[in-house]
């Protein structure tokens, strides 16, 4: 036994288990908790990016770390099952010191317009299983595995589009909302056990999810206003978030549970000015 209020110690290597592994901020994670506190990464995506998918793989390889893929949706709790089961057989039990949830499928739209931009049912229910219910799944199946390690960190990543709003990004902000709270009750169901469960906030970073919504003149555009926006003068990148996240899985941060942390930067606190000043 390892005397943490969990109880048990995982003998073995210690994994994360980065949801959105391929690409952008799973990616960037994957390549820094390798490194530091040196976790072997089990990483799920759907196969979309298989150059980053592998610059990762290579990354992890290269901190010395074993890195497996995971093909799937991860958004049903039957995916969120069968990976539990894939990555209890590959590291066995109480193993898992850190989950991320980095998947991004937001439907970009309006409630009341007509044509492709209305946010109808269909898109509703298939973003909030993506961007927040999938985090109960996955949480759930690891508790259910006996997966997590000793004092593990669960992490969901949030935007500041709970702040001030954009067109298009109602189901972005309402799928986030949804996540804040599932972080909350999680903590309060986990921490008991020793875990903690939080939530992530950073501004804009330059990812595919990103390029796929916008055009290259648009991205111009939005690297200007975040550098007018964001105190620092520029925009923030997967990078610094990515070492954040390997401070939040040490030792020093455990004391964290059911937080929003903001790591935007101060993004948002200088829109007032932006709007009477522009
Ligand atoms: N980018 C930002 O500015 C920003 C700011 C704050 C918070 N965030 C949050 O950070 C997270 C990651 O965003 P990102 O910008 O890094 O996205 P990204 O570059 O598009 O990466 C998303 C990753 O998730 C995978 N994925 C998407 N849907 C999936 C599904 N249903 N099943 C399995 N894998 C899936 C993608 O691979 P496949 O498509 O191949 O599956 C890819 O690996 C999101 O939660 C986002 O809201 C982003």
């Amino acid at each position: 036994m390892g005397g943490t209020p969990g109880g048990g110690s995982s003998s073995g290597p210690q994994w994360a288990l980065i949801l959105g592994a391929s690409s952008g901020t799973g990616a960037a994670i994957a390549e820094a908790v390798a490194r530091r506190p040196g976790l072997d990464v089990f990483g799920v995506h759907r196969g979309r990016y298989a150059d980053s998918a592998a610059r990762m793989e290579q990354a992890v390889r290269g901190a010395g770390r074993r890195v497996e893929l995971w093909q799937a949706d991860a958004s049903t709790p039957e995916s969120a099952e069968a990976g539990a089961e894939a990555l209890r057989r590959l590291a066995g039990p109480r193993s898992v010191k850190l989950f991320v949830h980095s998947i991004a499928g937001a439907s970009m739209g309006h409630f009341l317009s007509r044509g492709e931009d209305r946010l109808h049912a269909r898109r509703i229910r298939r973003t909030f299983d993506t961007m927040a219910h999938s985090f109960v799944y996955w949480a759930q199946a690891l508790v259910e595995a006996d997966l997590l390690a000793p004092e593990a960190r669960l992490l969901g990543l949030q935007n500041p589009l709970d702040e001030t709003l954009l067109p298009n990004t109602a189901l972005v902000s309402a799928s986030k909302a949804a996540l804040e709270m599932y972080v909350r009750h999680l903590a309060v169901e986990l921490g008991p056990l020793g875990h903690r469960v939080n939530l992530l906030k950073f501004g804009t970073v330059m990812t595919p999810a990103l390029k796929h919504v916008y055009s290259p003149e648009a991205l111009a555009r939005l690297e200007q206003a975040h550098a007018r926006m964001n105190p620092a003068g520029r925009m923030c990148t997967v990078e610094e978030v990515a070492r954040f996240v390997t401070v939040l899985a040490g030792e020093d941060a455990a004391w964290f549970n059911g937080a929003t942390i903001d790591f935007s930067g101060g993004m948002t606190l200088k829109l007032l000015d932006l709007v009477l000043n522009p």
